[in-house]
């Protein structure tokens, strides 16, 4: 039996707390209460009901205090076999407490190359690893500077950001300063787990033009295998908006497994040796070129989604590579197409009083799966970035196309029933009908 300590988990994480508890190892799980606004209630008590212990702490990134807190709860440096996030704003504790403990993890020095943006940016420049340009700066009159001298139209994203927080495509230096102005107000109404990981830096970068992609590599500590790569949907008014994804990428077969040994490239690039790593990749008309290399596991419902096509369920290979078992032989085989697409409202609104409580289960026999927290007379905000999102819908299919057209028609359809636009998505035709708001 091997001992585990997950440093806080995503909804569809507790998968991968679920597994380890069917292996019959042992679970402690480390939480704080500033990442609740990312996990729901019920997955939270789901995840807490199946560790074996729940050490909660006010602040998860105070390595010393975890440390601590471990001790209190008898666990010392040698009882612990690896330690694991799925959540984005606690890999590095993650990192560092394995380190600490003795334990097996993902180098620490690789998961803070990758969280700094700047920082992974210069090692793919240093390595050769094919990449965007870019300057970190610290203020508007660099940001200016920067994208001047890149040349507009630029990407200006914090160095360490998550979820598309202040996250902008400029066309000019009017777009530059807007973001600037538009960071402070953000910053002000931004989740304090989330305002914690920003500092002043931002990163201009240049702007990778063409269709999205991701990939999740995995490596056991020597090898690296691309396991499973997707299409990515994106806002058609904003493409830095993530609107779902689709697997398996509609790629032809050599082109997939380009992408895959460029996005092992880049995790090998940064050392990142041990995990599930999900990279971002842009499909331009020069080659694959780096958005983003998150040192963890995919969140949001792409992991349900490659379950889905391909059967294999990545939160289980992830245990099973911190446990110490050789990275599985990638890609993962697809046994049929899955589709989902993310349900956020256009602009600020209200959802119509007059909709039926079950308005979203006239979709369910259409769907595979789903969820939708809109009920009538909710307020919606407009989608600024993941966790303006309200509901999910998937759809499988044979292939990709199939799955992807019945995915587009179902969010058309609930559309028309909510009567306010959704945020829409890239490459899929508008809905006809006006919208009942009449705007
Ligand atoms: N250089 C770029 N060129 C084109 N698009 C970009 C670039 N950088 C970012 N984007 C777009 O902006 C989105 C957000 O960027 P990025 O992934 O770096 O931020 P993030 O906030 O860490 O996202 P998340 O945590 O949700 O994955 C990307 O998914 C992509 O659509
Ligand atoms: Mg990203």
């Amino acid at each position: 039996m091997a001992h585990l300590v997950c440093v806080e988990t995503t909804a569809l994480g507790v998968q991968s707390i679920a597994y380890a508890k069917r292996l019959g190892h042992e679970v402690s799980l480390l939480r704080s209460p500033l990442y609740d606004f990312i996990t729901p209630p019920a997955e939270r008590a789901r995840a807490q009901e199946l560790a074996d212990r729940t050490i909660h702490s006010a602040d998860l990134q105070d390595v010393g205090e975890l440390l601590r807190l471990l001790d209190g709860h008898g666990v010392r440096p040698g009882d612990v076999d690896a330690v694991l996030s799925t959540l984005s704003l606690c890999v590095l504790p993650a990192a560092r407490l394995a380190e600490r403990l003795g334990a097996r993890g993902t180098p620490y020095a690789a998961v803070a190359a990758a969280r700094d943006k700047g920082r992974c940016r210069e090692i793919l420049r240093d390595t050769g690893v094919p990449s965007l340009g870019f300057a970190v700066v610290s203020s508007l009159p660099e940001a200016l500077e920067a994208a001047g001298a890149l040349g507009y139209p630029v990407v200006i994203k914090p160095v360490s950001g998550v979820g598309k927080a202040v996250t902008s495509i400029v066309g000019d230096a009017d777009g530059t300063r807007a973001h600037f102005e538009d960071a402070a107000e953000e910053l002000r109404s931004m989740e304090p787990g989330l305002a914690g990981e920003l500092d002043e830096r931002y990163i201009v970068e240049e702007l990778a033009v063409g269709e999205l992609y991701s990939v999740e590599v995995a490596a056991d500590g020597e090898r690296f295998t691309p396991l499973v790569a997707v299409g990515r949907k994106t806002g058609r008014d904003n493409p830095v908006l993530e609107l779902g994804c689709t697997v398996p990428p509609a790629l032809p077969a050599g082109e997939e497994a380009q992408l895959g040994a460029y996005a092992v490239e880049v995790c090998r690039a940064l050392g990142l040796d041990l995990g599930v790593f999900h990279v971002e990749v842009m499909r331009t008309e020069r080659g694959f070129r780096l958005v983003e290399a998150n040192p963890r596991i995919s969140g949001g419902s792409l992991p349900d989604s490659v379950r889905m096509a391909t059967g294999r369920n990545i939160f289980e290979i992830l245990v099973d590579l911190f446990l110490g078992a050789p990275v599985p032989e990638g890609p993962l085989p697809w046994r049929r197409a899955a589709s989902h697409t993310f349900l956020a409202a256009a602009r600020d609104t209200v959802v119509p009083e007059e909709l039926p409580a079950d308005w979203f289960e006239e979709f369910r026999p259409r769907l595979h799966s789903g969820w939708s927290r809109a009920e009538p007379g909710a307020r919606l905000r407009e989608m600024k970035g993941n966790f303006d999102v309200f509901g999910m819908i998937r759809v499988v299919g044979a292939d990709a196309g199939a799955a992807d057209a019945e995915c587009a028609a179902v969010r058309r359809d609930i559309e028309k029933r909510l009567g306010f636009p959704l945020t829409a998505v890239a490459g899929q035709p508008a809905d006809a009908a006006p919208a009942r708001d009449g705007r």
